[in-house]
């Protein structure tokens, strides 16, 4: 078993040393995988590329190399979502990092909203990465709307899906019970909460941090106003069985005519 958690947080925007801080405040004492908000080092409402391009860092900069910290410091992973420069060109990405370093990296496919005037999209795969008690799948916030990603990921043997968000719509919790159960995974989606009025729109983040079951149970649900933890215990290898009854395969029946792929 492996304790699993997701810390919903309120970032202030362009307050990266404060927003670092206080994840370290929050941070669980005990957790072998821990997920943190999509842009949690920086927040979302970016006016243009020019300041999107002077908050974002690289992979050696200094929000990695505190991610490094705090996992040696706890004996943990962390996943979590922060703009990484790649030449002129920003992405919305997200990152696995333990107490050695940056393990792996994605760089989100699909950008929602005004995101598309902002960042560059990625064009890389999402990674599964295998950390030995459990493999890992990557994925950003609005990926969730699009059911062939996380099935890739779990095609590619993802135990867990780690899911950096940073949520406006009220759909994606929902939606995670069904990611779950279509492809027998854990999903942990670590949403943030709070507003930004930098455009000329308010954005309200919706909270309610999800940790799902393989089998669609909703394991643990956050409130959609604080800062809080949520944490459960698992099996990740609960995850490997596609097989629901002596029948239903799920990976196994998949057709795979060009009709039902395109
Ligand atoms: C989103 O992709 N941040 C909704």
């Amino acid at each position: 078993m492996i304790s699993i958690a997701a810390v919903q947080t309120k970032p202030e925007f362009g307050a990266i040393e404060k927003n670092l801080k206080r994840v370290a405040q929050l941070f669980p004492k005990a957790a072998d995988l821990v997920v943190l908000p999509e842009l949690f080092n920086t927040g979302y409402q970016f006016l243009d590329q020019k300041e999107l391009y002077e908050l974002a860092e690289t992979e050696t900069g200094a929000t990695i190399q505190f991610l490094r910290e705090i996992a040696f410091q706890h004996n943990a992973v962390i996943v979590a979502g922060l703009p990484l420069r790649r030449g002129r060109q920003v992405n919305n990405s997200a990152v696995l990092v333990d107490g050695s370093g940056l393990q792996g990296r994605y760089d989100k496919l699909h950008l929602f909203y005004r995101e598309n005037d902002l960042f560059q999209p990625g064009n890389d795969s999402p990674p599964v990465i295998d950390l030995g008690f459990a493999k890992i799948g990557l994925m950003v916030c609005f990926d969730w709307i699009f059911p062939e990603l996380s099935r890739s990921l779990a095609l590619r043997g993802a135990d867990i899906i780690a899911h950096p968000a940073n949520l406006v719509l009220p759909f994606c919790q929902d939606a995670m019970i069904t990611r779950s159960l279509e492809n027998h995974i854990f999903t942990i989606t670590a949403n943030r909460v709070g507003s930004e009025s930098r455009w000329d729109e308010t954005l309200t983040f919706t909270g309610k941090s999800q940790i799902t079951s393989w089998n669609g149970n909703r394991l643990m649900q956050a409130g959609n106003s604080q800062e809080m933890i949520i944490s459960a215990m698992i099996e990740p290898k609960e995850a490997r069985e596609k097989k629901i009854n002596q029948y239903n395969d799920l990976f196994a029946m998949r057709h795979k005519e060009p009709a039902l792929c395109e």
